[in-house]
């Protein structure tokens, strides 16, 4: 009898897992495919060494201005691959570590009953007993009926990182979190890119001034970018990707391309993973439903990650492993499930906590918004990659709380958490402008934008 059985080896999984077992439980952790999940193997790692690559050769360029002239002739696919690849080895490594006390089995697990899991390995079956099962299965990117999955022309995240040469032209379809990374990514290493979204702007859950500045500087790249687009279909004529799309003014165009990458969205794995047979409630779309402490309808069954629903990210799948755990092994007050901040590494990055504008609308709740321009920044003005665009805005209630913020600038994610830790400890926005901010550093558009919102502005007239 175990005292903790994991479906999924992602950061929900693979976190529950390891704390768990640190704590002296019996664990077995069930992966049918690679430790780390969607996270380490096909998402944030690779993904982001990409994004750090191109965006050290974008500054390359840049260097230009500054009196260097640098003559770069090639970039080898098969050496950059194998660079990200690398990361990727790092990063699971780092997983297999901590699940080193952790019975990792290789195989595909389903729930045979409110205790029970039932795992088929190579050659076996084996049927596992549990006080608690932690359902951490994640998602799969979804594709659309016109632009159809075939892993070899038309694409997700999970082949890009497959690839064996570098496309030199590739279609986005959908600018998301994903879509908006690889495309810009891609336009910094010379790549044609075209990117096309069914939305007005891109990046839909940020407000619109953020967006914006996304996608000027998109169009800046090179991208070349399509809204209210409709895409029609997907032919592949003599090795060559044709992208029929429709445009809001009903016009139609067709786009060439090596690569057709669909990135519009994940859909949580909740199928033929016995949940029927063990009574748990699920949705297809919004996933498996649970209460506090992460606990399913079945007292005995947690779930975490994307398997729960959105917002799909490996923060929130590793604070619900947090809380999961910490039930499990009895503590008295798991943390709280404070606001989930999002960050885009586009160009320049976005990064988000709390209520947005749109949501404040929708929610009806008032707020007084305040911004403060990147261009104002002393450090603003030393960097190589300035932006001038950009800005922190910060949504303030009547009585002077934090309802939410975005950035949109340099080192716009690790800015964010100031933001979140003002939020989660509930402090008022006189509470962030009473720090002292180094100068010069982009931190100090927090306290920029703080001392703004008091009234008492600094470097703003
Ligand atoms: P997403 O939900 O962020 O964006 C999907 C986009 O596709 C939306 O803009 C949507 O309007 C568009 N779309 C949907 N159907 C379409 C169609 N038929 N034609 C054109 N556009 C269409 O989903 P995405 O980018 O696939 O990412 C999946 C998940 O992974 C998200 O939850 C995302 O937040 C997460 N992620 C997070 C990252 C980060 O935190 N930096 C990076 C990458 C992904």
């Amino acid at each position: 009898m175990y005292d903790l059985v994991v479906l999924g080896g992602g950061p929900a999984g693979y976190l529950a897992a390891a704390r768990a077992s640190s704590q002296g439980l019996r664990v077995a952790l069930i992966e049918k495919k690679l430790l780390g999940g969607e996270c380490t193997n096909w998402g944030c790692i690779p993904t982001k060494t990409l994004v750090e690559v191109s965006e050290s050769f974008h500054r390359l360029k840049l260097m230009q201005q500054a009196g260097f002239s640098l003559d770069i002739k090639s970039i080898s696919w098969e050496q950059l691959s194998e660079y990200i690849s690398r990361a990727v080895w790092r990063s699971r490594e780092g997983v297999k570590t901590l699940l080193s006390d952790v019975e990792v089995i290789e195989g595909f697990g389903r729930l045979a009953g409110p205790r029970r899991v039932k795992v088929e390995t190579t050659g076996s079956v084996r049927d596992l007993e549990s006080r608690y099962i932690l359902v951490a299965t994640g998602s799969d990117p979804r594709d659309i009926p016109s632009a159809r999955v075939d892993g070899e022309y038309v694409i997700t995240n999970r082949e890009f990182f497959e690839l064996k040469r570098l496309p030199d032209s590739i279609t986005v379809i959908g600018a998301g979190a994903i879509g908006v990374e690889i495309a810009t990514a891609l336009a910094m290493l010379g790549r044609e890119v075209y990117l096309v979204e069914i939305l007005e702007r891109p990046l839909y859950f940020t407000d619109p001034d953020v967006s914006a500045v996304v996608e000027r500087n998109l169009r800046r790249l090179g991208v070349k970018v399509f809204f209210k687009a409709v895409t029609k279909s997907v032919e592949i004529v003599d090795g060559v990707a044709a992208t029929t799309i429709s445009l809001g003014d009903g016009s139609v165009k067709v786009l060439k391309s090596e690569k057709v990458l669909v990135a519009v969205g994940r859909k949580p794995n909740v199928e033929n993973i016995g949940l029927e047979i063990a009574g748990v409630e699920y949705d297809t779309k919004s996933g498996i439903k649970v209460g506090e402490n992460m606990v399913t309808n079945v007292p005995s069954i947690l779930a975490a990650g994307d398997v729960t629903g959105p917002p799909q990210l490996a923060h929130k799948a590793l604070r619900e492993a947090v809380i999961a755990s910490d039930y499990i092994m009895g503590y008295a007050s798991p943390p709280p499930r404070t606001p989930i901040p999002q960050v885009v590494f586009s160009h320049p990055q976005v990064a988000l906590v709390g209520l947005t504008e749109q949501d404040a609308a929708v929610a009806s709740v008032s707020y007084k918004v305040f911004k403060f321009p990147y261009v104002a920044l002393g450090r603003n003005t030393t960097a190589l990659a300035k932006s001038s665009e950009g800005f922190a805005k910060v949504l303030v209630s009547d009585d002077g709380k934090i309802l939410g913020a975005q950035i949109v600038g340099n080192e716009a994610s690790e800015l964010i958490h100031v933001f979140c830790l003002a939020i989660a400890k509930n402090l008022s926005i006189k509470d962030v402008a009473d720090v002292v901010y180094t100068h010069p550093t982009y931190s100090e558009v927090i306290g920029e934008v703080a001392s703004l919102a008091l009234g008492r502005p600094m470097h703003i007239r």
